[in-house]
């Protein structure tokens, strides 16, 4: 019986002495184990006289439940403060402040491209796109550009090679277009894109910028429809209530040609420093296609005409969003760039 006591005594200070889930662990296997001192207690009974044996034997298991019993009540201890200390080391600061997350914005020159696309996406035109390095017979020959004329000059056109440059207008996309179409009719396209000028940089001249070109031909289009359609652009890019006009002006590709004005969306046309007083603001050329550069492609110019026109994107963007330095576009001033989130 003493020895019961002295092994519980033992037990039950080993159990308070494990500081960890595995330390208690061990403890169990010494204590309750089949090899464990509990169970050496019960092999003693073979040695005791038979009348002490039932005694013996309920101390014995009355010292095996209270060590279980402690066992168990440590167990949930060390549980419970091996969560606490988890929870504590994996604690999450919900108050710091976060890492800001850097949204880039779309360049006023996309949102400007991608508007038109919209819009004349709706009215049923196709984007076309061509090479920004095209050949001297696209950007001047089928556009009935000649030999003497002076954007051909050195001065004006980057050459690679002399038949060879980089595209001076979108038009050369429009004789592609044209050449591509083999006379089919109708055509009804939009070819937006970067094009090249040997021009100094100021604030209104860059040796490159972005013109949008559009062209319609089929039987019957006349100047109507592209007043129209012009006034529709306006409209979109602008605000309602835009009117357009159209100047007499001269292009070698169409015939006639006009310079168009748009009513000034800052007065309403009623004059002010942006339009200098007039109410109107030059925005684009365009014209009919001219019946040579129709027959040059393989059209026949007493079925059909076609209307066109070119409008430059900075031109468009600077008016729509109040900008007065071209340069801006290109510099990638971050300052500059992200005030576009917010426009449409
Ligand atoms: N290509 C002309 C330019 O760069 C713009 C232009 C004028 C395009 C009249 C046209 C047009 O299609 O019909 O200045």
């Amino acid at each position: 019986m003493e020895q019961i006591r002295e092994v519980e005594e033992k037990a039950l200070e080993a159990v308070r002495n494990a500081e960890d889930l595995a330390a208690l662990q061990q403890v169990r296997v010494m204590y309750l184990g089949k090899k464990g001192s509990i169970q050496g207690l019960m092999s003693m009974m073979k040695s005791l006289p038979k009348e002490e044996k039932p005694a013996f034997g309920q101390a014995v298991n009355q010292c095996k439940q209270t060590v279980s019993d402690a066992i168990e009540a440590r167990n949930a201890e060390l549980q419970k403060e091996a969560l606490a200390k988890q929870l504590e080391e994996e604690k999450i600061d919900i108050t710091l402040a976060g890492d800001k997350l850097e949204v880039g914005t779309t360049h006023p020159l996309i949102m400007v491209q991608q508007q038109l696309e919209d819009l004349f996406i709706g009215m049923g035109y196709t984007v076309a796109e061509g090479p920004e390095v095209e050949q001297d017979y696209y950007n001047f020959e089928l556009a009935n550009i000649p030999k003497d004329h002076p954007a051909r000059d050195m001065q004006d056109t980057f050459y690679i090679d002399p038949n060879t440059l980089l595209r001076t207008h979108t038009t050369a996309m429009q004789m592609r277009e044209l050449e591509k179409a083999k006379g089919r009719t109708p055509i009804k396209l939009i070819c937006p894109g970067k094009v090249y000028r040997r021009d100094d940089d100021d604030a209104t001249h860059s040796h490159q910028f972005m013109q949008c070109e559009g062209l319609v031909v089929g039987e019957k289009i006349t100047l109507a429809d592209l007043k129209g359609t012009l006034t529709a652009m306006a409209n979109r890019m602008f605000g309602e209530g835009r009117k357009v006009r159209f100047r007499p002006s001269f292009f070698p590709f169409t015939e006639p040609s006009v310079e168009v004005d748009v009513s000034c969306p800052f007065c309403n046309g009623k004059g002010c420093s942006v339009c200098k007083g007039s109410g109107w603001i030059e925005i684009l050329g365009a014209g009919m296609v001219h019946p040579h550069v129709l027959e040059m492609n393989g059209f026949d110019s007493e079925k059909c005409s076609g209307f066109a026109f070119g409008v430059g994107l900075e031109r468009v963007a600077m008016l729509k969003y109040g900008i007065d330095d071209i340069r801006n576009f290109y510099t990638n001033d971050l300052r500059f760039l992200k005030n576009f989130d917010r426009f449409d």
